[in-house]
Parts: C-alpha cells; structure tokens; sequence
C-alpha cells in the first residue's frame, strides 16, 4: 500500500463516523483532502451535511466538490471534526500545523464534540519531536518573539532552529494574515510544559501542540486501518 492508499484507507474509516445532519468541521492537508473527496461522494448520494473548513485551501476543495460550507460564527458547535496530523504519540497528543492551517485547526477542533485524527502509520511517534513544531507568530515585534520561544524552550532544556517559514521568496503568511517559526527542538518529553509556556509569550498566536483535543485517531498501515484512543 503506498502512502496515498493509507490516508485514503484512514478517509474511509473515519467517513463510517459521520451521520446525516452532522455539523462537521473539516481538516487541512493532503489526507484531511481524501477525506473530503471521499464526502464528496456520499454528499452527491444524498447524505445531509454542513461543513466548516479549516482552511481557504481546504474551502476551495470543498466548493470544487460539491461538500456544503458554513463559517464557523453560522455554526459555532460543531458534531465533529476529521483532521489530520504532522505527529501523533500514544497519548493523542500532536503537532500540527505543516500545512500553516493550526489556528483554525485548533479554533475548529475545540468547538466540536469530537476530533477524529487521521494518519498513516509513519505519523506515530513515542515522543512528539521530530517533525518541526509550528508556531504561529505575529508579524509585529517577531525577533522580540522569536527571543521569548527560544528562552521558554531553554528553560525546559530545549534548544533549536527556529526557522522563519517561507513560500518561494516569500515570508509564508497563514490564512490570519501571521508567520510562522518552524522550531526543530528534536525530542519533546513535555509537551504539556512547553504548550502552556508558549501560550503565555504574547506574540505567540498559536503553537502546533494539540493536547487533549482530539477524542481518538484512525491510524492507517500495510494491514489496514486501526483505532487508537489514549
Ligand atoms: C495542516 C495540518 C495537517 O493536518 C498536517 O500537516 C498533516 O498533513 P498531511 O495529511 O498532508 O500529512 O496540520 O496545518
């Protein structure tokens, strides 16, 4: 199975939770997107339901396809939200943020009832690290901010690049208009630690450490699709 076949393997298992009438939040990134081809299809059968997207990316998609779109102010309590992840651990906890979408990820997923992850299994991990942790700054005062993360890192003993993300020439800009600083910090023991430090650096918008949000994940491999709760 390549690694398209295991994100739509885990798009397909995580499509048997969504019920007619669902208010479902919709999630970015290239697995999130087999996902919503794959609602597409049961929306142009007759399934009944109203989507609010995480993204412009994943909007479009949405429009292209046929998937009916509310904001999240028309629908401020969702059912349910099916999204991807950079990396789990076994605890559910993430990081997210590779497509620049966390804000509106986090925003979303907090206003449902559930959160359904969806993954290959190379996106599990036994600590949260390896992959890039995003954070989402603003514009104004960067260095000052950038100074602030590398300091509450310290403190827990982490140190590393933080990468100033960028699209072609360009400064990447998220969908808020903000940056984002990619932190290559390697291995995080507490993520718990480092989530609740960076929440409280002003500049910091949001950071890609998703803890306790998501309710169970669907972890795609070579035998199939299986279920993971912390
Ligand atoms: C976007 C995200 C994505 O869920 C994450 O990057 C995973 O993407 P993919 O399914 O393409 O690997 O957090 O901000």
């Amino acid at each position: 199975m390549d690694a398209r076949e295991m994100k739509i393997k885990a798009a397909e298992a995580a499509l048997a939770y969504v019920e007619n009438g669902m208010r479902l939040g919709i999630g970015t990134g290239s697995t999130a997107e087999e996902f919503v081809r794959l609602l597409a299809e049961k929306v142009a059968d007759g399934l009944q339901v109203q989507g609010v997207p995480t993204s412009e990316r994943t909007a479009r998609l949405c429009l292209e396809l046929g998937v009916p779109l509310k904001s999240l102010d028309e629908l401020p309590e969702l059912d349910l939200t099916v999204d991807g992840a950079d990396e789990l651990d076994l605890q559910l906890r993430l990081i997210k943020g590779g497509g620049g979408a966390l804000l509106r990820e986090k925003i979303v997923a907090a206003a449902s009832q559930r959160m359904i992850v969806i993954a290959d299994e190379t996106k599990l991990v036994d600590t949260l690290g390896a992959f890039p942790l995003p954070i989402e700054v603003n514009a104004f005062g960067l260095t000052a901010t950038r100074i602030a993360v590398e300091r509450a890192a310290d403190r827990l003993g982490l140190s590393g690049d933080l990468k100033l993300r960028r699209s072609g020439e360009a400064v990447f800009t998220t969908d808020g208009g903000h940056h984002i600083l990619d932190a290559s910090f390697g291995r995080i023991p507490d993520a718990e630690a480092l989530a609740n430090r960076l929440n409280s650096i002003p500049g910091v918008v949001e950071h890609g450490l998703f803890i306790n949000l998501a309710s169970f994940a669907i972890i795609a491999g070579e035998a199939g699709a299986r279920t993971l709760k912390a």
